[in-house]
């Protein structure tokens, strides 16, 4: 028996400015995009933007529903209409951000589990590391430098035979 452990390795970046400029735009048109969020159940308006090898910036937003279920987060809403729009294209970085009415949203958001398993795929379709920047209103930025930082143990298509 022997116990392992994991690392994840992440910036956090306190200042905008210490960032790459593309990656600055990045959240800011995340942040903009949050602001088209249909969230009237949670109330938590969440942005996405996807950068693409080709230079495309494709954004999204969280879409609720009456029928819980049924709506979807933002970065998959970004992530499936970049691959919609621009099929085969690599994806280099996505951003997401959130804000709320009924609270500040001071430390970064954090993709929920189902996100973080279609950027697997994404990541692995591009043959690149995606790069994940997150952040909420305000506050520090997170950025993970490939997908298995924020989700190790991955499931992969390999085990499907
Ligand atoms: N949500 C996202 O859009 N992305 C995340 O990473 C976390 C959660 C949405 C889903 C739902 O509309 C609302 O935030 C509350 O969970």
């Amino acid at each position: 028996m022997k116990k392992e452990r994991l690392i994840c390795p992440y910036t956090v970046y306190d200042h905008l400015e210490e960032l790459d400029p593309s990656d600055a735009e990045l959240l800011r048109l995340s942040h903009e995009a949050a602001r088209n969020a249909y969230a009237p159940y949670s109330k938590f308006n969440v942005g996405a933007a996807v950068r693409l090898a080709n230079g495309e910036v494709v954004t999204g937003n969280n879409i609720e529903n009456a029928a819980y279920p049924s709506g979807l987060c933002a970065e998959r809403v970004a992530m499936f209409a970049a691959m919609a729009k621009y099929p085969n294209v690599p994806f280099e970085a996505l951003a997401v951000t959130a804000y709320s009415t009924s609270k500040t949203i001071d430390e970064p958001v954090a993709p929920c589990g189902a996100c973080r398993q279609v950027m697997v795929e994404v990541e692995q379709l591009s043959k690149q590391p995606l790069r994940v920047l997150c952040q909420g209103e305000t506050g520090p930025v997170f950025a993970f430098d490939g997908i298995e930082s924020l989700m190790p143990f991955i499931f992969l298509d390999k085990f499907l035979g």
